[in-house]
């Protein structure tokens, strides 16, 4: 448990929040919104895989993420490569956030997070519950609808819609 104090405020652990994000979603801000308080620093982190196609670049993501979270003053985007775990230690974190959907997600996160307590036991992951009417959102699907030209309003923030009409109809 941290107890210092800096600038007033009490000082809290440091928690990535991992992931793809391509492209944020709805559900991935309810999941930041529900944890921002309760860490003294929130990393959102986008993984950096050349091996995927993705439709949003790094680049693309941060720029969309930092407008959505810039309310959040303790949330922090970034990138990485290489090993959440290493990356989460080189952070100086000691949680790795995930979100839950439904029980389906269960049996990867749980590899995951017992395969990054083996690399650093020090961190923890911790679970959060999205909110239920973000149960069904992924961004595949969204990729999916909106490449298709389905409507993804509510599903993702404005700006990150936009985006998505730009990428499939030029709007
Ligand atoms: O949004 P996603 O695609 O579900 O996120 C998956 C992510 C980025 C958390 C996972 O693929 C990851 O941590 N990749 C980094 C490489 C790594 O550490 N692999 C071992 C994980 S046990």
């Amino acid at each position: 448990m941290v107890t210092e104090q800096f600038g007033g405020r009490p000082a809290g652990a440091i928690a990535i929040y991992p992931g793809t994000f391509d492209p944020f979603t709805n559900g991935h801000l309810d999941i930041i919104h529900r944890s921002a308080g309760l860490f003294g620093k929130l990393v959102v982190a986008i993984l950096r895989n050349e091996g995927k196609q993705p439709l949003f670049s790094v680049a693309e993501r941060i720029e969309m993420m930092q407008q959505v979270l810039g309310p959040y003053a303790n949330v922090e985007v970034d990138s990485f490569d290489g090993l959440l775990a290493d990356y989460a230690a080189r952070k100086g974190a000691t949680v790795i956030l995930r979100g839950i959907r439904a029980i389906s997600d269960y049996e990867y996160e749980l590899q995951m997070a017992l395969m990054n307590r083996r690399l650093h036991p020090e961190i923890e992951t911790v679970f959060l519950l999205a909110g239920e009417a973000y149960s069904f959102i992924s961004s595949r699907l969204v990729k999916e609808v909106a490449a298709l030209g389905g409507n993804v309003s509510g599903l993702v923030p404005p700006v990150v819609e936009a985006r998505l009409k730009t990428k499939f109809q030029g709007a």
